[in-house]
């Protein structure tokens, strides 16, 4: 764990969040397997449904890069309640993660909580139903 390599990231990130209709800024940052870290905010749309999620953009850049295994996911918000990502991020995530993966939750002062992705998301449906 980096804890405070994620940090300044997630800032960063979360600056860049669009999103201007709920007011609620996400960052995210997924670590890939051979560790280079890919940043993702939430961009928000006028269509609402056609807006996406911080952890999904931080995917996308993860894929495009050329890397399909992750092993850490950090997301930050604002907020009294700790931001874990949804449920269908979590969904998202699983199709990538390695076995073990944590999922590392800030507000932009501190590391609130970790939780291991198999908990968030138990028994999950993955790739290995289709192989
Ligand atoms: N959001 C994320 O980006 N990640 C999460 O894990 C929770 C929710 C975004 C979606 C939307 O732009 C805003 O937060 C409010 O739901």
């Amino acid at each position: 764990m980096v804890a405070d390599l994620y940090f300044e990231l997630l800032q960063t990130a979360m600056k860049r969040a669009y999103a201007p209709y709920s007011d609620f800024a996400v960052g995210a940052v997924v670590r890939g397997e051979s560790g280079r870290l890919y940043s993702g905010a939430n961009v928000e749309n006028a269509a609402y449904p056609q807006g996406w999620c911080a952890e999904a953009s931080a995917l996308a850049a993860m894929v495009i890069a050329g890397e399909i295994g992750l092993t850490e996911v950090a997301v930050m918000a604002e907020g009294d309640q700790v931001c874990t990502p949804c449920g269908g991020c979590r969904q998202k995530l699983k199709e990538f993660a390695l076995p073990g993966t944590q999922v590392l939750c800030y507000s932009p002062d501190e590391l609130r909580a970790t939780f291991l992705l198999e908990a968030l998301l138990p028994h999950g449906f993955g790739p290995e139903y289709l192989s």
